[in-house]
């Protein structure tokens, strides 16, 4: 059985911080209210030049490098955005022109804050398929160019950036040693659609649109399913919250985050927190935090770690890996 194992990661942050004190001129805000109510103390903000081709661009070349992989050995590339660059063509496949591949297949998911997990589970099942050996599986935003800046309910929760990983198929490299995706698990359901969601697009209003959004109710239902999600992929492989080295949670909010955490009896000190500094990046906050406890030394080989998210759509689900 052929598995994909994750052979490295990268991530790239715009240099503009954005602190809740600046964030307090603009809106009528303060840094107590929000970091009382999500934890979050600043977020990077693209600059004028950047956009989510550009920012996932440095995510992947980080990834490639960390991974030691050449360009050309990519076959496929996934890339996760509510932000794309244009309507059309796909983000992906501004990423990989600029890193100079002509083949393979590129493509974007859509599929909110939980972008990335679709991402690394539509890679997954390429790659078990024997359709793809090296996939490039990118999450990238640009939110801060669909907020309202005149909203104080959603403009201080957001920020942007991009994280990505190598996906390589393991067949005979580690799977003996149960290396790799173990499990993926992905849900959808449309009915709350007005919960959380953009006001713009080519088809509706023929503009980009703003964020909109129900942030209490979507914070309740938050917690409901990312806490079924981490159970299902529990579960699924038969293991317990005490196997879990690292919880690695989509960045929305640290209070979701929290609450989710008791809820499933993981402890505090195992789940990796970059919402502070990256606030809700959207599709690229698992990678991005990924990124961080990898490099910081947390993740170690052997260490299994679990990835969930949830976000517009609704959409949520769960990625379980050995790394
Ligand atoms: N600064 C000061 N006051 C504010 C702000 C702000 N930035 N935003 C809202 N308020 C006010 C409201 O106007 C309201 O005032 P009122 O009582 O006079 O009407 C008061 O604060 C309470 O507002 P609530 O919306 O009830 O506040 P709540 O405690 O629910 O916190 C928050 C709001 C932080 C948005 C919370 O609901 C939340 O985090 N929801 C989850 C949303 C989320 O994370 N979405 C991301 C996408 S989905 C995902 O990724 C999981």
């Amino acid at each position: 059985m052929r598995r994909s194992i994750i052979t490295g990661c990268g991530a790239y942050l715009p240099e503009r911080t954005l602190s809740n004190d600046e964030l307090a001129r603009m809106v009528d805000t303060s840094d107590e209210w929000i970091t009382a109510r999500t934890g979050i103390k600043e977020r990077r903000i693209a600059g004028p030049d950047e956009t989510t081709s550009t920012l996932g661009l440095k995510a992947a070349e980080r990834a490639l490098a960390h991974a030691g992989v050449k360009v050309t050995d990519v076959d496929l590339i996934v890339l996760a955005t509510a932000t794309p660059d244009q309507t059309f063509p796909a983000t992906a496949c501004r990423v990989q022109s600029e890193l100079g591949l002509t083949t393979g297949a590129a493509f974007d998911i859509q599929a909110v804050c939980t972008g990335f997990i679709y991402a690394l589970a539509t890679a997954d099942n390429f790659i078990k398929a024997g359709q793809a050996d090296t996939a490039l599986v990118i999450g990238a935003e640009t939110f801060s160019r669909i907020l309202d800046w005149e909203d104080r309910g959603t403009c201080v929760l957001f920020g942007d950036g991009a994280g990505a990983i190598v996906l390589q198929a393991g067949k005979g490299r580690g799977v003996a040693e149960d290396r790799g995706v173990l499990s993926t698990h992905l849900h959808s359901d449309g009915r709350y659609e007005k919960l959380l969601y953009v006001d713009g697009g080519p088809s509706s209003t023929q503009t980009v649109g703003k964020l909109r959004m129900s942030g209490k109710e979507v914070f309740r239902h938050a917690v409901v399913n990312l806490s079924d999600a981490v159970s299902e992929a529990l579960a699924a492989t038969g293991l317990t919250p005490e196997d879990i080295d690292w919880v690695v949670p989509h960045q929305a909010n640290r209070r979701i985050i929290d609450a989710t955490a008791r809820k499933l009896n993981i402890d505090p000190d195992r789940v990796v927190l970059t919402v502070d500094r990256h606030g809700n990046t959207s599709a690229a906050s698992v990678p991005l935090a990924l990124n961080e406890a990898v490099n910081d030394g947390r993740i170690q080989p052997g260490h299994l770690v679990l990835m969930e998210a949830m976000g517009g759509g609704f959409t949520w689900g769960s990625a379980l890996a050995r790394w």
